[in-house]
């Protein structure tokens, strides 16, 4: 358990006992609280695979600690580098981080490797920080807030992204409600949000996604607070799929649609929404419960792990630089340079 109540998603181990990356399992959460220590880069590929560390900023940071890992045990490098950012393809933390480790090493070998992947890993907590101070100035008193997924400290740095917002107008005592969408099929919203607010004391309910539109229909949302995995350059935000219906509905209820990202999760070689590339996930994710099949055997399954909500749709993104609108914003070959 880290700070505040907030949990500790990961930590690296050093020698004797590693060198290693400990995850917390979240495909276990919320019932057991189980650490995955990983000693090679094929076991954290493995885990990033099946989410047991998961969420762009997190998975980031485990890159980090992955290239960092391979060059402390002598292993190649350059080509646990590569696979460790193609593990996952949608959030681009994970390729940014493990390419940065990677000049890193290059420049400083292992000791210079595992001082960049510390260093992000303390930028992106940073980064939490400010994204939950500036995030608040957008909560009004007595908000009822509908996320999306997991966005705290099981997916980010510190607090996390969205949910560090929610947290911070919580402890302001802006916070009436959070709405937390289960988030099918992984259920990130019902295991992970769910465990963390509970965590921080947020009154909060799960709802089924598809119970959003009667939710904003009766109108007891007054702003949607989500996180992203990758935004391109026309603002267009990558996020778990179930995030773009949400935004359709925010605009047709006049309620504001806000992402909450790092600058880290921004892709400068992103044009346009189309230029993100989208996990497709297993059927089996889609046609089983808790790993009872709930479709005929064999079904075939649509199973995108994301979608992409146009940047029209986005009221404001905020990032621990500030808050950005479409009137103060432009584009985002973002004022300052982003951090690629
Ligand atoms: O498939 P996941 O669980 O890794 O997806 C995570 C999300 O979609 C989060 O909303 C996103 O990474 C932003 S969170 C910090």
């Amino acid at each position: 358990m880290g700070q505040n109540g907030a949990v500790e998603a990961l930590r690296w181990i050093d020698p004797p006992e590693g060198p290693a990356v400990a995850l917390l399992d979240q495909t276990r959460l919320p019932d057991d609280e189980v650490t995955l220590v990983c000693r090679d880069v094929p076991a954290l590929v493995a885990a990033i695979k099946i989410l047991a560390v998961r969420g762009a900023p997190l998975l980031g940071i485990a890159g980090g600690y992955g290239v960092a890992l391979a060059a402390a045990i002598g292993a190649d490098v350059a080509s646990a580098a590569d696979v460790l950012a193609h593990a996952r393809p949608t959030a681009v933390n994970l390729g940014w981080a493990a390419r940065r480790v990677l000049a890193a090493h290059i420049a400083g070998g292992a000791s210079g490797a595992l001082t960049e992947a510390h260093t992000i890993a303390a930028e992106e907590a940073e980064a939490s920080a400010k994204m939950g101070e500036h995030g608040l100035a957008l909560v009004p008193d007595d908000a009822r807030v509908l996320t999306h997924c997991n966005t705290g400290a099981l997916a980010a740095g510190g607090e996390g992204t969205a949910l560090a917002v929610v947290v911070a107008a919580h402890r302001a005592g802006r916070l009436k409600h959070l709405w937390v969408d289960e988030t099918r099929p992984l259920l990130q919203g019902a295991r992970l949000t769910a465990y963390e607010a509970q965590r921080h004391g947020i009154p909060y309910a799960v709802l089924p996604d598809n119970a959003a539109g009667a939710l904003f229909a009766a109108g007891e949302v007054d702003l949607v607070i989500v996180g992203a995995d990758r935004i391109a350059r026309d603002r267009s935000v990558a996020n778990k799929v179930g995030t773009y219906p949400l935004a359709v509905l925010a605009h047709h209820h006049d309620v504001p649609f806000v992402v909450v990202a790092p600058t880290s999760t921004i892709d400068p070689d992103a044009r346009t929404g189309a230029d993100i590339p989208i996990e497709q996930r297993d059927a089996a994710e889609v046609t089983s419960v808790a790993g009872r099949r709930t479709s005929p055997e064999g079904s075939p399954a649509y199973n995108p792990a994301f979608d992409v909500t146009p940047g029209d749709l986005v009221t404001a993104i905020v990032t621990e630089r500030g808050v950005i609108t479409r009137a103060n914003g432009g584009n985002l070959g973002l004022p300052g340079g982003t951090r690629h």
